[in-house]
Order: structure tokens, then C-alpha cells, then sequence
């Protein structure tokens, strides 16, 4: 039976605040939509996906899914509950669907097997963890003791036959209700628990999202890369080094517009995430590429670090030259190199030294930069 999950990404994260919904922002490089779906996504037993957004936020949605292919967005109602029957529309009666809050980025395989697992016996399964805090009701002052045992927190995501979950839907008439499950349950269908998972909690306030991003950060290693290039001096100046132009009586020839910065850079992120080396990506046999401007060579090697879940921690490169004197540009390639990369200034070096005229850079034939990159990356 094909699975269909359905992520609801259009709520407003009123409790967390801030500019962005939640479900947009980023932990450890990644947007938490982004999480959710590749975590449901990289499960075999999910045929397709529908992510639900709010109404003028498919920009921010598309931003938040890089150059990941998750068709077109559904689009959200005012209420969780509208935004799953918009989610629903459509799915065939005979099918199986997951639904999953984008604001639980993390979701473990073995949940999706277990829920997938119980739908063989049941309409209905949905994860759930024990309760560990003692229970009260009250708001001031306690009214009443409340019996934890055998209360359980609801997590999702929550697996459903459709045909069934459209009955009980249809049954609870519009009334507010905070999951699917509560639907079931009011029509008297079966609902099995099965074991959710902390990773699975709810991010609801900005202290949920740092112990997310705390945790990420944890499970992250540092990787590095390195990267070395040359273009010999021919024909007329100027010269691109850094993304910056250098008034200069001779150019550098190259497919490309020959910038040694951007292209070591390049290669020492592709080299740190094991991407293979910039030629592969941009072939200088390729028209496309003649005159290009390296920008777009780095902004993509980035682009690839990020979408895997990287986080660039630092790119230093050295510039082999005797001239010019690469001092007084220093600055303004760290500033593009930085922009870039859209990172902070100070996690980029540029440094330079000639090699005492020895060798091809010391003979003035041409222009060599090294670069190191170090990026962190899930394990
Ligand atoms: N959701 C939705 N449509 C809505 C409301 C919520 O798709 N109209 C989604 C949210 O994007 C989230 C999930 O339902 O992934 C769970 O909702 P919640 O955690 O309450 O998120 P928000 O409603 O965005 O947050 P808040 O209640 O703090 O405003
Ligand atoms: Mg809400």
C-alpha cells in the first residue's frame, strides 16, 4: 500500500517569536522543515511527500528546501486541522498516510518502521512516551493531583488508513482538535501506541531550539579540506583574485575568469565535505563556463556543504605571488569571500607571500593560492 506523508509546515510559531515560523529556521545549517522531510523522506517505506505552508510563504519554503525536489506546497489553513485536510485532499481512500509536525525535525527510522508496522493491525498508530514529571492540575496554586500512570505525551508522526482517518475526520464535525488521533479515538477506532522518541520532542520555544542546536552541534565533526591553484600570467590585466578586480599590466589566463582565491576556496570546501575537486563540477571543456565568474563556483561548493548538513567554521588561503602586492586588496577579498560564503568576516583569512623569486610564482610566470577549509559535518 503506497505511504503518503504529509508535513504541516503553516503555522506561525507565535510562542517562539522572531521573525521567521519556526519550522523556517535554521539548526546546525539546516532549516527544521529541511530535517523533517529528509528524515521522513529517507525512510524506503515512504512513497511521496506533501508539505503544507502557510498562504505567501513559498519563497521561504523553497529558500528552506535548497535544491531538494518536494513538488509543489500545499497550501495551510488558519488551524493545524485545516492545514492536514488541505494535506489530504486528494490522497486515494486505499492509501496509507504519515502526519508529522514540521516542528519535530528529528525523526529516528525505527519510529516510521514501528508505525508502519501497526497499521497491519489497526486504522490508526501513533509514537508516545511515558510521562516522567509528576502530574497536577492547577494554575496558581495545584487543585488536584493528577494519576500519571498509564498517561502517555503524543508524538507524531501519526500513521493512518485513509479511509478511516477521512470517516473520523468527517465525524468530529470541525471541532478543534490538537492531533488526528483525538479524531480516531472520538470515533471510537482503534488507535495503537507505539515507542515515540525523545529525539521526536516538539520544538515550541526558543529554549527547545537551543538544546536542538546543542545536541546538532554534538553530533557534528570538524572536517578539512585543502586546495591549491595556478593561472600563469598572459595577456592584460586586471586581475580577479578574491572576487575583487586588481588593476594589474598583465591578466591571468584561464577558462574561467582565472581567480586563484576563489578556485583553491573552492576546492578546499569540496575537499572537506568529499565532493570531488571543482573541475568535476564546473568542466572546463563545458562552454558554459568560459569568462565565468568564480563566485558562482564557490557559492555553489557552499551551497553543496550546507545541504549536507555542514556548517563552515573557517577558510584560510595563502596567495603565491611576487606581484602585485595583494596587501592593500586584502580586506575587500575577505569581505567578498565572506559575503560569498555568506559568512561572518572573521571566519576568513587571506594571507600572501612571494617565494623569494624561486620557482614559477618567483620567475613572475604566474599566480598559485592554497587554501584549508574546515567545515563541521554530521558524523
Ligand atoms: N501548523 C499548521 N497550520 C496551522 C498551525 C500549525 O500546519 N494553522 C503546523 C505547524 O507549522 C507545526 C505543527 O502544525 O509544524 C504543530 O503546531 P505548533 O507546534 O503549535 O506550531 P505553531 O502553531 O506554528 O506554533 P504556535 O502554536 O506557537 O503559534
Ligand atoms: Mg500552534
Amino acid at each position: 500500500m503506497s505511504v503518503t506523508a504529509i508535513i504541516v509546515a503553516a503555522g506561525s510559531g507565535s510562542r517562539m517569536g522572531g521573525e521567521l515560523p519556526k519550522q523556517f529556521r535554521e539548526i546546525a545549517g539546516k532549516a527544521v522543515l529541511a530535517h523533517a522531510v529528509d528524515a521522513l523522506r529517507s525512510h524506503s517505506g515512504v512513497d511521496s511527500i506533501r508539505i503544507v505552508i502557510a498562504p505567501g510563504q513559498e519563497i521561504t519554503a523553497k529558500a528552506a528546501m535548497g535544491d531538494r525536489d518536494v513538488g509543489p506546497f500545499v497550501t495551510g489553513g488558519a488551524t493545524r486541522g485545516e492545514s492536514v485536510a488541505n494535506g489530504l485532499r486528494g490522497v486515494a481512500d486505499d492509501e496509507l498516510v504519515l502526519i508529522h509536525d514540521a516542528a519535530r525535525p528529528f525523526c529516528p527510522p525505527q519510529v516510521i518502521d514501528r508505525l508502519l508496522a501497526a497499521l497491519e493491525q489497526a486504522p490508526a498508530a501513533i509514537p508516545a512516551l511515558p510521562v516522567a514529571d509528576t502530574l497536577a492540575a492547577g494554575t496558581d496554586r495545584i487543585e488536584r493531583m493528577a494519576d500519571r500512570k498509564g498517561l502517555v505525551r503524543v508524538q507524531t508522526p501519526q500513521a493512518f488508513r485513509v479511509r478511516e482517518l477521512r470517516a473520523a475526520l468527517a465525524k468530529s464535525g470541525g471541532v478543534e482538535l490538537t492531533d488526528e488521533s483525538s479524531a480516531m479515538v472520538a470515533a471510537g477506532m482503534g488507535v495503537v501506541i507505539v515507542e515515540g522518541d525523545p529525539m521526536l520532542e516538539k520544538l515550541t520555544t526558543q529554549a527547545d531550539f537551543d538544546r536542538a542546536e546543542a545536541l546538532q552541534g554534538a553530533a557534528l565533526v570538524s572536517r578539512t579540506g585543502m586546495g591549491f591553484d595556478v593561472h600563469a600570467f598572459s595577456g592584460e590585466g586586471p586581475i580577479m583574485m578574491g572576487g575583487i578586480a586588481i588593476p594589474h599590466e598583465r591578466g591571468l589566463a584561464g577558462h574561467s575568469d582565472a581567480d586563484v582565491v576563489l578556485h583553491a576556496i573552492t576546492d578546499a570546501i569540496l575537499g572537506a565535505i568529499a565532493e570531488g575537486d571543482i573541475g568535476q563540477h564546473f568542466p572546463p571543456s563545458d562552454p558554459q563556463w568560459k569568462g565565468a565568474s568564480s563566485d558562482r563556483f564557490l557559492a555553489h561548493a557552499a551551497q553543496l556543504a550546507r545541504n549536507g548538513g555542514g556548517k563552515i567554521d573557517h577558510v584560510d588561503c595563502t596567495v603565491i605571488c611576487e606581484v602585485p602586492k595583494v596587501g592593500p586588496y586584502r580586506e575587500a577579498m575577505r569581505n567578498r569571500v565572506a559575503e560569498i560564503l555568506d559568512l561572518p568576516v572573521p571566519k576568513v583569512s587571506i594571507k600572501a607571500t612571494t617565494t623569494e623569486r624561486l620557482g614559477f610564482a618567483g620567475r613572475g610566470e604566474g599566480i598559485a593560492a592554497q587554501a584549508i577549509a574546515t567545515i563541521r559535518m554530521p558524523q
